[in-house]
């Protein structure tokens, strides 16, 4: 049986911590929230716990888990050396939502790298996240905590509906602060290269290391040349049990676009639901089937706000059963490349010119 314990960020209930940090220290698993999104977590350096989260997943085994620290010494005995690039960017963003990959310690099991002799590591900036650390005293492999395949938990609720029954605690902290996962960078190779993009922009890398690249399959189809360098990235991710496809152009056209094809398939009764953002909203008044469900992510402005809704969208479409989905593309500006990022995975690659 799970035990779910709600603690909020103002007043941790340090009971709970402790229980939590006592149950990974036995081999077993927790999910916690932090900045990005809610995480499962186990010893990091316990082959046998990292075996866990893989069976609670239903995760493929050559996925590596990234091992999160709750301070700057607890990263030395898991990496080999740490590359003058790296502290920089340590210095400019941890704690934070970055993951760095190293090259790996003996001390680290292949069981939590997915067999790679390299080692993610991210420095949370959640108070939450950091006391469990602190009190499990040893750093945490925390993948997602949400099913493979599903979006990533972004509420406790969303964790309670995929891990409920199949770990040992769970603690819910409310809504998360960002709602999407960490900028991934590999610093084991020169220049580093941004595997997974995210909070902290592509922009935001260049300020602190001029020359970083990214990997080119972020926005593009991995194809047998060209895999992504993260293993997670191949799969299919994010995906909504609905058929989704995005949109992109001009706003009006994409609006009526979407209008017709919306309105076709929910006149042949199909469950349908649009993908839009609050400047948007009014296009669409008025104009449709009755049945069709029409979320906003949120405000164009502040682009935090639809990373922040993103997942928990996808989610709701799956609830209500959705067959179809027809969406909005976001701008790429920014945080915005992490938005479309997820979106395009989501879709399947699945994007239309209108
Ligand atoms: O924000 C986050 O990063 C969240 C929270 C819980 O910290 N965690 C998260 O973990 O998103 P996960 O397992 O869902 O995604 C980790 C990604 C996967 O795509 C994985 O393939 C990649 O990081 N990764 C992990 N270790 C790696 C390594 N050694 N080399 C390359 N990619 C790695
Ligand atoms: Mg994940």
């Amino acid at each position: 049986k799970t035990i779910i314990k709600k603690t909020s960020v103002d007043n941790i209930d340090m009971d709970t911590i402790n229980q939590a940090g006592e149950i990974i220290r036995q081999g077993g698993l927790v999910a916690f929230p932090t900045e990005t999104v809610y995480g499962l977590g186990a010893d990091a350096l316990n082959e046998e716990a990292a075996a866990k989260i893989y069976a609670a997943k239903g995760r493929p085994s050559d996925n590596p888990l990234i091992a999160h620290i709750a301070d700057l010494e607890m990263l030395k005995p898991l990496v080999e050396e740490i590359p003058p690039v790296a502290e920089k960017l340590m210095d400019a963003f941890w704690p934070g939502p970055m993951t760095l990959i190293f090259n790996k310690s003996n001390l680290v099991p292949k069981g939590t790298t997915g067999g790679l002799d390299t080692v993610a590591v991210r420095y949370p900036n959640h108070p939450i996240a950091q006391a469990l650390i602190k009190a499990a005293g040893v750093s945490i492999a925390a993948p997602s905590a949400n099913l493979s395949g599903k979006p990533s938990p972004t509420l406790g609720e969303h964790v309670i509906d995929d891990m409920d029954g199949r770990i040992d605690m769970i603690i819910d902290g409310g809504m998360v602060g960002m709602g999407l996962e960490s900028t991934i960078i590999d610093v084991t190779v020169n220049p580093p290269m941004i595997l997974r993009p995210g909070f902290i922009t592509y922009e935001m890398v260049k300020e602190i290391v001029p020359d970083a690249t990214e990997d080119r399959t972020i926005f593009t189809k991995p194809t047998k040349e060209f895999k992504p360098k993260a293993p997670g990235m191949k799969y299919r991710h994010y995906a909504p049990s609905a058929d989704y496809t995005i949109y992109k152009g001009d706003e009006v056209k994409v609006a009526e676009k979407i209008i017709e094809l919306a309105n076709e398939k929910a006149d042949e009764g199909k469950i349908t639901g649009i993908i839009t953002a609050d400047q948007h909203l009014h296009m669409y008044q008025g104009r449709l089937n009755k049945s069709i469900k029409v979320v906003s992510l949120g405000d164009l402005e502040k682009p935090e706000t639809v990373a922040n809704h993103l997942f928990k969208a996808l989610r709701d479409f799956d609830k209500v059963d959705t067959e179809f989905i027809f969406g909005e593309a976001f701008s790429e500006k920014n945080v915005g490349q992490a938005i479309m990022n997820r979106l395009t995975k989501a879709a399947g690659y699945n994007i239309i010119d209108v």
